[in-house]
């Protein structure tokens, strides 16, 4: 498999992307509360229709075509933008969920992006590095965007009543709460022996040289 060939399936992992973006945006546009985070989305929403197109663009330069590769990275982190939007929380902490599920979107989309772009280079494909490009721009001031945003809404969300979910009886969790609880302790668990070596060598590099003194 040669360099070309990781690069069309770079490309079509990323019109996968795009495609589900196409999709899912519009329910972060319809569930946003604050207005510029909603004016953020619905902009974005277009701009990734015309993402879409370039990639079209790009298939067309290479002469393939662009579908072929469902993007299961992307599957997931639009799976955490739904659960986002289903939460039952106040407007600004509402919000704040979904900004952390768009920038997860963004820079998922970004280092993406930044593969296909440094192929390509490689490759000296001109034109498609100006096409990725022009998408890799959108998407970094998108998520810049974003972000801006989320100064305003975080800090109203510090006003928002605490909701301690820990403190919920197990009766009161959802199974999927509940899985997502198991799972995440076994993340853990299975990880746990590498992070305490990892912890011991932190601490030993954290503790001062002795000052020798002369
Ligand atoms: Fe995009
Ligand atoms: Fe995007």
């Amino acid at each position: 498999m040669a360099l070309k060939d990781v690069l069309i399936d770079e490309l079509r992992d990323l019109y996968s992307a795009e495609n589900q973006i196409v999709k899912s945006l519009p329910k972060m546009v319809k569930g946003a509360k604050d207005a510029q985070l909603k004016e953020g989305f619905k902009t974005h929403l277009e701009e990734t229709k015309e993402q879409v197109i370039r990639l079209r663009q790009v298939f067309e330069h290479i002469g393939k075509k662009p579908t072929g590769k469902h993007c299961e990275g992307m599957e997931g982190v639009v799976k955490e933008g739904k659960e986002a939007l289903e939460e039952d929380a106040d407007e600004a902490s509402y919000d704040s969920g979904l900004i952390g599920a768009a920038l997860r979107m963004e820079h998922y989309e970004i280092a993406g992006y930044h593969a296909a772009i440094g192929m390509a280079k490689t490759l000296g494909m001109t034109e498609v590095v100006g096409l990725l490009k022009q998408s890799l721009d959108e998407e970094v001031n998108a998520a810049k965007q974003i972000q801006t945003a989320s100064k305003t809404i975080f800090k109203m969300a510090t006003q928002e009543e605490e909701d301690d979910d820990d403190a919920k009886p197990a009766s009161k969790k959802s199974s999927k709460d509940k899985t997502s609880e198991r799972k995440s302790k076994e993340d853990e668990t299975q990880a746990d022996g590498d992070v305490k070596k990892r912890g011991s060598k932190a601490a030993v590099a954290q503790t001062p040289e002795p000052v020798e003194e002369d």
